[in-house]
């Protein structure tokens, strides 16, 4: 009975292989790190950061989206708030900025200058019925009297752009006209929105960004696997994706509900966690992407309290043989380490790896800073930690006054900013896939051979004989 309960199954996590070196004509600098985090959304690296509350806010999503990854927002919050968040991402750095202060031509310049103020701006469309007169820079007001009229001091004659103009032309129209902001207006003369030197400028620093069509930059947000409501005003608000976050994604009324929400929104709909291959058959044919992972996760207890998982490699190489068979990308969700350990995530056939423990210490987190002993940490809590329970149903326990926690709250290493955390986590998986031989994921998930190792192999993998005295910024000393 039990032999027949156990199946042969072994469970296998990073630590228990490595990839094998082979035959490679694949220089680092080669390598294409472009992956698909769901069906519709493509990324530039395959790196995710987790919808945790220690994780996960407006700051981190810009970094991730501006370094080519993408964001997930985490829920511990109202709806209003995580809408807003999402609102503030994408008008982060637009292009076309469309929600622009303007003014009308009664307006006096005093008022003109008092918008100025307030929204730090140094100049103002002025409109009529939504018709572009003209627009006031502070050049126009300088010692003006402030009871004169924006009709009689505006610039006229404006050099304005039509909404397809595209950033280059943009750009060589306010260069050639020594301008530093450009009205977008519709045939009919309609105002649409403004460019400005300073966005266009702000944008060309993030040369693997990745944006929507609108040039706006991707973000994605977590809900609740009943919340409708939050899916559907999330999706008003231009989210790219919405990540159904629930401990236990095979949960019949979850896929029930999860399908509801897909019928309800626009967004692509990424589903988890789950870890075995039944899980995700009864989820391909709707879902954009599987979030696989039952425990792995450094502050998880799930394991201990339960003893239910799957080790974490066997997980995602398990639900990936299936996804691929229906074309659903798979998010290796939890138990990363290290560089290597993201390698070992794609190469067991995952299209992009979602972390919590290390981005929780970058200062792009919204957790709190703490020094202990003259060194700097964040903190980082589980969401199934007491801390946090009670203010989402991911362990479906919400409403209660007592809980049976799955997580843990600590503190991790301050390690500075996410681009320097990304560097040294892309650059670790580049090297990998130059060891394989692979140019893309693609060629790294169909290439890459593992080999088990033992308990001696994992000591000699390690530093060893050795007192380290200067910490390097892939290898963390705790
Ligand atoms: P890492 O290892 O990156 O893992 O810190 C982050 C992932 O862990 C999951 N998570 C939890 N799992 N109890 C759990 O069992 C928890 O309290 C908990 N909080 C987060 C989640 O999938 C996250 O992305």
């Amino acid at each position: 009975m039990f032999k027949e309960k156990l199946n042969g199954m072994e469970g296998l996590t990073f630590n228990d292989v490595l990839i094998l070196p082979a035959r490679s004509e694949v220089e680092p600098n080669q390598i294409s790190l472009n992956t698909r985090f769901s069906k519709n959304i493509s990324l530039n690296i395959p790196i995710v950061s987790s919808p945790m509350d220690t994780v996960t806010e407006f700051k981190m999503a810009i970094s991730m989206a501006r370094s080519g990854g993408i964001g997930i927002l985490h829920r511990n919050m109202s709806i209003e708030k995580q809408v807003k968040m999402v609102y503030a991402i994408k008008r982060s750095d637009e292009f076309i900025i469309r929600k622009t202060i303007t003014a009308s031509p009664d307006d006096s310049v005093s008022h003109i200058l008092s918008l100025m103020r307030s929204e730090n701006v140094s100049g103002i469309p002025i409109l009529k019925d939504n018709k572009l007169l003209g627009i006031v820079s502070t050049r126009d007001i300088r010692g003006i009297s402030g009871s004169k009229l924006a009709s009689e001091v505006m610039t006229k004659d404006v050099i304005a752009a039509k909404e397809n103009v595209t950033v280059d032309e943009a750009f060589k129209k306010m260069y050639d006209s020594k301008i530093e902001r450009l009205p977008i207006i519709n045939d009919k003369n309609e105002f649409i929105g403004m460019v400005t030197m300073h966005n266009i400028m702000e944008r060309e620093k993030y040369t693997d960004a990745v944006r929507d069509i609108e040039g706006r930059l991707l973000v994605g947000a977590a809900i609740g696997p009943y919340d409708l409501e939050r899916a559907k005003k999330l999706d008003a608000e231009s989210v790219d994706i919405i990540v159904i976050d629930c401990a236990h994604a095979h949960n019949m009324n979850v896929i029930k509900s999860a399908k509801n929400i897909k019928d309800n929104i626009s967004a692509d709909l990424v589903v988890g966690n789950i870890a075995t291959a039944e899980a995700a058959e009864d989820l391909v044919d709707f879902a954009d992407g599987l979030r696989v992972g039952i425990g792995p996760g450094s502050i998880c207890t799930t394991r201990i309290v339960t003893g239910v998982g799957v080790p974490q490699l066997t997980a995602i190489a398990t639900v990936s043989d299936l996804a691929k068979r229906y074309n659903v990308p798979v998010i290796a969700d939890g138990g990363i380490r290290f560089s290597g350990d993201i390698a070992k995530a794609i190469a067991a056939g995952a299209d992009t790896v979602m972390l919590g423990n290390l981005l929780a210490g970058t200062k792009e987190s919204p957790g709190r800073e703490v020094t202990i002993k003259g060194r700097l940490y964040k903190s980082y809590r589980g969401m199934g930690s007491l801390g946090v329970m009670g203010g989402t149903d991911r362990y479906s326990q919400v409403g209660q006054t007592k809980f049976v926690p799955e997580g843990v709250e600590g503190v991790v290493p301050f390690k500075g900013s996410v681009e320097d955390v990304l560097f040294q986590l892309t650059g670790g998986l580049k090297s990998a896939m130059g060891y394989v031989g692979a140019k893309d994921i693609e060629s790294m998930q169909r290439k890459a051979r593992f080999m088990k190792i033992t308990n001696n192999s994992i000591l000699e993998s390690h530093p060893h004989d050795i007192l380290i005295t200067d910490e390097a910024p892939n290898y963390p000393l705790y």
